[in-house]
């Protein structure tokens, strides 16, 4: 029931989860993410003995790769001693190194100085002094090469900066120049940062969504000519985030600033399977929600969509021998992951123009792989008539779960315990993707449990429910509250962190019959009389059941063998009907009984759920 909803808001992937220590690896960053960037934001030119040269990030032919469009020029001016090179001062205060800590250095580098060029590779403190060894790397030859060192700390420093210096003349290219933590979480290459993955892992989630929130919607229109025309800002999409982490895309994140996608959806999925939860990944439906409101009018462009949607899919869980099954095998994971359910969309707010799209694209994945389920959404709760004509058509399109998401205060957490007391137990089951109760004082975390409890009681409704935003580094917030905060050595979780972790981990495995009568707790909880105000046929009805309180299945009527043959599961106690004296073994007058809306109760209070068929009144 219980999962967690991470988001790249708050800089919670770059200089967060993500363990890359060097903030704008491929000097990438632009003024379109971001007014104050530039390709040197978080460097800084620097020269030592004397050295002489210039930095230009460049987007030109010499290009790593064309998703990689931009590097780092040095044009070296030191015909005898001297270095010039750049520094990166990391994210926040700086690049947290600790002593006795390994960390992977590695650059992508060409050089066109004949006997080739030395760099100098150094971390140290603010005041220049070495919080490692520096160490040497020899670049050779005029093509892209990796090189790669090990700094082991000897100095700890929570504001480190990392520094590469050329010796000699010429002019070396530079591009993705990275250090990682040796031991990141599961020591992963490539992998999370460990504090934070902790207390994520710590959660025991049973399901990680991801990559967003309002992210999945940024710029769902732009199309993508990778060869001349790149446009910067494009939709978040999976394929732009897995291969090598070198030939993946940087984009202009919805939250104002630039993101890496080193942290992309093999991460994520590895990430799930590391924890021990089911990856639940959102896909934009090209309806761009969260207030943008616009949809695509471009057939060519949903139909792929569509079909990135299909190979997603495959990414995951198709055979080796498949395309994308076998990107994921190369990327080391030849086993596929455990995928069951995606979702489409996210707060969309042009009900009609989303679930045409969302019908698009759900009946394409239906075919194609009838296990997945297909998650459709409900707008933010607070949008009202958008909100209520979501639910309208996902209920009558027989949709199977239902995102809804809603941040308030905790005076209406606390009275809206009931909420999900009297939702329709015959439609969409409810994944509560996001909420929080606003502001982050004990008293809100109170509320939210509080809330929980309602979620609980109603878990035959309440299928998943997930806080949100996960993470926030407090240099760079976009959203409060958050559930776990963040420097760049630090991490601590909030009072609601607590709450989530003492549900996440207590989580009820078994209901406990109860035989109490007296009262109902709510709406759906009928005393009197039950029934169908139309009554059930096959042609409207898949599935009819007489439920206890306690969630037992009394009697059920699946049409298998023809409407009215009721099977009787469980049935305890007795019956009795207005004006008659039937018994528990009385099934098959329950038919009529259920059909009049006169049986009530002998020792149980009954519900009564009907699935009705897709498409029906
Ligand atoms: O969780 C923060 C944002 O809140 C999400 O991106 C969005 O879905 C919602 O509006």
């Amino acid at each position: 029931m219980y999962g967690v909803f991470f988001e790249d808001i708050n800089y919670a992937a770059d200089g967060g989860l993500y363990a890359e220590l060097v903030r704008n690896r491929s000097f990438e960053f632009l003024p379109v993410d971001n007014q104050s960037f530039t390709g040197m934001t978080a460097w800084t030119p620097t020269t030592e003995d004397g050295g002489a040269g210039t930095a230009t990030p460049v987007d030109d032919g010499h290009r790593l790769h064309d998703r990689n469009r931009t590097h780092l020029r040095l044009t070296l001016g030191n015909p005898d001693a001297g270095r010039f090179g750049v520094t990166n001062s990391g994210f926040n205060r700086g690049i947290a190194v600790e002593a006795g800590r390994r960390y992977d250095f590695s650059v992508w580098a060409r050089t066109d100085a004949a006997a080739g060029t030395r760099l100098t590779v150094a971390l140290r403190d603010t005041d220049g002094r070495n919080l490692a060894v520096a160490t040497r790397v020899a670049v050779r030859g005029d093509t892209w090469t990796k090189y790669t060192a090990t700094l082991t700390a000897h100095r700890t420093s929570d504001a480190g900066r990392l520094s590469v210096l050329a010796a000699g003349t010429g002019t070396v290219r530079l591009d993705m120049v990275s250090l990682f933590p040796r031991d990141t979480f599961r020591a992963r290459p490539n992998g999370m940062r460990r504090d934070l993955a902790e207390k994520v892992a710590a959660l025991k989630p049973g399901f990680v969504r991801f990559p967003g929130g309002c992210l999945v919607n940024t710029g769902s229109m732009y199309g993508y000519d990778a060869a001349s025309n790149w446009p910067r800002a494009r939709s978040y999409q999976w394929k732009d985030t897995v291969g090598p982490v070198e030939t993946r895309a940087t984009n202009a994140n919805f939250w104002g600033y630039n993101q890496s996608y080193g942290l992309g959806y093999y991460e994520y999925f590895q990430f799930a399977e590391d924890i021990g939860a089911m990856p639940l990944p959102v896909v934009p439906a090209l309806v761009t929600g969260c207030g943008q409101n616009r949809a695509t009018v471009d057939e060519a462009l949903l139909r792929r969509h569509i079909q990135d949607t299909l190979d997603l899919i495959e990414f995951a869980t198709g055979p080796v021998t498949s395309t994308w099954g076998g990107l994921r095998a190369s990327m080391g994971h030849p086993e596929p992951f455990r995928l069951t359910h995606v979702a489409v969309g996210n707060e969309e707010n042009l009900p009609d123009e989303f679930f045409a799209n969302f019908q698009r694209f759900r009946a394409a994945i239906e075919a194609a792989h009838p296990e997945i389920v297909v998650v459709s959404n409900s707008g933010p709760a607070s949008s009202g008539g958008t909100f209520d004509r979501l639910w309208q058509l996902n209920r009558d399109a027989g949709v199977e779960l239902v995102d809804e998401h809603y941040y308030n205060s905790p005076a209406w957490f606390l009275q809206n315990n009931t909420r999900y007391d009297s939702y329709d137990r015959a439609g969409p089951k409810v994944f509560l993707g996001e909420y929080a109760s606003r502001d982050a004082k004990l008293f809100n975390s109170l509320a939210e449990a509080a809330f929980m409890t309602g979620l609980e009681r109603n878990a035959d409704v309440v299928e998943m429910a997930s806080y949100a935003p996960l993470l926030a580094n407090v240099d760079h917030v976009q959203w409060r509250p958050d559930l776990i905060w963040f420097d760049n050595d630090e991490s601590w979780g909030t009072t609601s962190y607590q709450v989530q972790k003492l549900f996440m981990t207590n989580v009820g495995d078994r209901t406990v019959p109860t035989l109490a009568t007296g009262p109902t707790l709510g709406p759906q909880d009928i005393t009197g009389s039950i029934g169908l105000s139309t009554w059930a046929t096959s042609a409207t009805y898949s599935d009819v059941r007489v439920t206890a309180p306690d969630g037992t299945v009394l009697f059920r009527d699946d049409f298998s063998a023809g409407a009215g043959q009721w099977t009787p599961l469980a049935h305890r106690g007795t019956w009795s009907v207005s004006g008659g004296g039937y018994t528990q073994s009385d099934t098959a007058a329950l038919d009529t009984l259920v059909k009049a809306g006169n049986i009530t109760t002998g020792d149980y209070d009954l519900s009564l759920k009907a699935k009705k068929n897709a498409g029906a009144e």
